[in-house]
């Protein structure tokens, strides 16, 4: 396969990667905007867009995702991206005369918890699209949302013990009007769904309200069985896990305190979304 970047940086230009699966929204769009930053004028910026078979469980959305690539390429003409790598499945997991895809990376530490525990095999796929992303590209920076902490911490992880040369940017989580965090996911939330999936962002607030009336230390079990009667009380939604941790190491916290984070997925219906901040 090509090596998309290596004669523009043999040119001496900057190149920034934006990985995404697609289906994009003005949270995709706020990380081309930061990419064109780190990259400076002369740089370029590549868009990758790949719905990635190998992070979803069998039970979940990979066949139903939001696909639509002619949109998509649209508004990354309109950004000004270089260039939109879209490769398909044969391409990133080739099987050619029976010799099946075997090769995967896994993180063993931060990716054990929070989303971990209810997507036992989704880090997995996500470490190994990644690195065969900047393998592909070979960016100097690659940027990340903070939508998806634990995916964040987990790639900056990674490229820290393999050694991937390049620096990871994670970008503020975009949100809309009325504080839903911005997600492809958020397509599948139809009629009354909507206004319930805002539980999630009322949860967050809950927590730092609670924290900022009280001069002590919560004990993060009680704050999560707040939460989660909260929670209980919107008849769509159900809680997966609430969790408070230390943001760069992701260890669970018992006791919350300012500079705590925080991070929960919610069902919404069948939809579930993720939200998280610091506290
Ligand atoms: P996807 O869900 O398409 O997200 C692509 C990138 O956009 C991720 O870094 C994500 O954190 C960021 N993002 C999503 N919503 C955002 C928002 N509201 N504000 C800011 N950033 C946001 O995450 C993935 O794809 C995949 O796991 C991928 C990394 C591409 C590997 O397949």
């Amino acid at each position: 396969m090509q090596r998309l970047a290596l004669g523009w940086r043999a040119g001496g230009a900057r190149v920034g990667l934006v990985p995404t699966m697609g289906c994009l929204h003005d949270g995709h769009l706020s990380l081309v905007r930061r990419a064109r930053r780190a990259v400076g004028g002369g740089g370029k910026v590549v868009v990758s867009i790949y719905v990635n078979p190998t992070q979803f469980g069998p039970t979940e959305d990979f066949s139903r995702y939001p696909r639509d690539l002619s949109r998509d390429c649209q508004l990354c003409r309109q950004e000004g991206v270089d260039v939109v790598f879209a490769p398909s499945d044969e391409q990133m997991y080739p099987r050619q005369a029976g010799a099946g895809f075997s090769t995967f990376v896994v993180e063993q530490d931060l990716a054990r918890g929070m989303e971990g525990v209810s997507r036992p095999t989704h880090f997995r796929g996500v470490t190994t699209v990644v690195a065969k992303l900047l393998n592909i590209v070979q960016p100097e920076s690659a940027v990340f949302g903070a939508k998806d902490w634990q995916q964040a911490a987990i790639v900056k992880r990674m490229v820290r013990d393999l050694n991937f040369p390049l620096k990871i940017i994670v970008a503020p989580i975009l949100r809309e009007p009325d504080g839903l965090a911005m997600s492809s996911r958020n397509k599948y939330l139809t009629g009354g769904l909507r206004q319930q999936a805002l539980v999630l962002r009322r949860s967050i607030q809950a927590a730092q309200g609670e924290l900022r009336q009280s001069r002590k230390p919560i004990r993060a079990a009680a704050l999560k069985q707040k939460l989660k009667r909260m929670i209980e009380q919107t008849p769509a939604a159900r809680l997966d896990y609430v969790e408070f941790f230390e943001p760069n190491t992701l260890v669970p916290l018992k006791l919350v305190q300012r500079g705590a984070h925080i991070a929960l997925a919610v069902f919404i219906g069948k939809t579930r979304l993720i939200d998280n901040a610091a506290l």
